[in-house]
């Protein structure tokens, strides 16, 4: 007769139900892990997707070939947010974070990024048809916080007439809601830490030059006449 070892005894049924438990637990973790690497798999295909603004052709003020053009600039952003995130990523995972290369594209990145976002928030309040209205709740917050909606627009343009190319931001401080204009030199230069931007003019030449020429002050009229309220005014907290 065979001799059987300890090891090779049969099952009990509480050892079967166990081991079968076990399977059944593996079997679920081997389900699992598709969806773990579907997880990884969407970590990675976070890119950036350029938006499509050719609703705005038309706006009166604006050629076509300046805001196609403007488009365009936008898109080269959108791109370049992206291989900048993939290069710093593949930089991380090669353990070169201490290398020039490294350092240089943790710089390019706010550049980038601020690029493609602070034109995003320029081209969606854009497109409107309609004034402020002046008893709504942006109106009064404008007012609140620069004694008076004319003082607002004249700081706003005043802004955005200044020598140089940047943008004009209308911040909101979330600290205590005051409504505040700056001046962001460039792209990733002087924005307030935690502000919600509320109203953006994008006052690089690109944005003008070709329509306008010098007349910067022309261009900021043409602006505020398509200014899209409603837009700025969701954006407060
Ligand atoms: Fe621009």
């Amino acid at each position: 007769m065979e001799k059987r070892n300890k090891g090779d005894r049969m099952l009990n049924r509480r050892e079967f139900i166990q081991l079968t438990a076990l399977g059944a637990t593996a079997l679920l973790l081997e389900r699992a892990l598709p969806a773990r690497a579907q997880t990884k798999k969407e970590a990675k295909t976070m890119s950036y997707t350029a938006k499509d603004y050719a609703k705005l052709v038309g706006m009166p003020g604006f050629s076509e070939t300046l805001l196609k053009n403007h488009f365009t600039l936008y898109q080269g952003y959108v791109t370049n947010t992206n291989k900048v995130l993939d290069t710093l990523d593949q930089l991380l995972k090669e353990g070169k974070t201490a290398t020039p290369e490294f350092a240089e594209l943790k710089r390019r990145l706010g550049w980038e990024f601020n690029g493609m976002r602070l034109h995003e928030y320029y081209f969606e309040n854009l497109g409107g048809k309609m004034p402020l209205d002046r008893n709504g709740k942006l109106a009064k917050m404008l007012a609140d916080s620069f004694g008076s909606l004319d003082g607002w627009e004249k700081d706003f343009k005043g802004t955005g007439a200044m020598r140089g190319i940047g943008w004009v931001v209308l911040y909101q401080d979330p600290a205590n809601g005051r409504l505040i204009n700056f001046w962001i030199n460039e792209h990733d230069a002087g924005h307030p830490a935690g502000g919600t931007p509320i109203l953006i003019m994008d006052v690089f030449e690109h944005a003008f030059m070709l329509d306008y020429g010098l007349k910067r002050a022309d261009y900021i009229e043409a602006f505020f006449k398509n200014v899209d309220w409603k837009a700025a005014e969701v954006r407060l907290k």
